[in-house]
């Protein structure tokens, strides 16, 4: 696997990205929602980087892909969310591709009366936008790539990566054979 950003190099990044949001509030009462699942990782580090109060919680969206650039149909489910009517919302994702996912979230949390809604993604994938909706705020900027790690997935896997890798084609061979090898056990 190509290693794109190591573990320190995703830290200044998330830490650049906190300061200017601080900065855009301004000591405002924030409240952030990550999109599980890919968030989980940026949501954890970014939320101790921001030095103000916050409330948090989290909705779901699901497009069922994998490293195929296909779109599914996407699945918001908002039931667990908190309360963010009135609330300067600041939703919190993995990455920006074409947009459509982050764009359909942010209509989706405007059903729900806030007083804002802006958008902090950790990773930003260069030629691949699909609609007029752009995030406030960016960490990384990276070429069209499949990447995975520090909360990324492929067919939900290496989440737990500490570092962002670009998957390469004997990382894919590895793949279909760990869940080759799956299907047996479970048979
Ligand atoms: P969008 O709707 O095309 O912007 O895609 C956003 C969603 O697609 C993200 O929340 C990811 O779950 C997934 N995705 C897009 N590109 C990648 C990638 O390179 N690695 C892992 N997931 C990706
Ligand atoms: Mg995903």
């Amino acid at each position: 696997m190509k290693i794109l950003y190591d573990e320190a190099t995703l830290h200044r990044g998330v830490a650049e990205m906190a300061a200017e949001i601080e900065k855009a509030y301004e000591g405002r009462q924030l409240t952030i929602v990550g999109v599980l699942t890919g968030s989980v990782v940026l949501l954890a580090d970014l939320i101790r980087q921001i030095e103000q109060p916050m409330r948090v919680g989290v909705i779901q969206a699901s497009s069922y892909r994998g490293a195929t650039t296909e779109r599914g149909d996407l699945i918001i489910n908002s039931e667990l969310m908190l309360d963010i009517s009135g609330r300067d919302v600041l939703l919190v994702d993995d990455i920006f591709d074409t947009g459509h996912t982050l764009e359909n979230v942010v209509e989706k949390l405007h059903e729900f009366s806030p007083k804002s809604v802006k958008s902090a993604v950790l990773l930003r994938k260069q030629g691949r936008q699909e609609t007029e909706y752009e995030p406030d705020f960016t960490a990384f900027n990276i070429p069209d790539e499949f990447v995975v790690g520090y909360g990324l997935d492929y067919e939900d896997m290496y989440r737990n990566l500490p570092f962002l890798g670009a998957l390469e084609q004997e990382d894919l061979d590895h793949h279909e054979q760990m869940n080759q090898e799956t299907q047996v056990i479970k048979t």
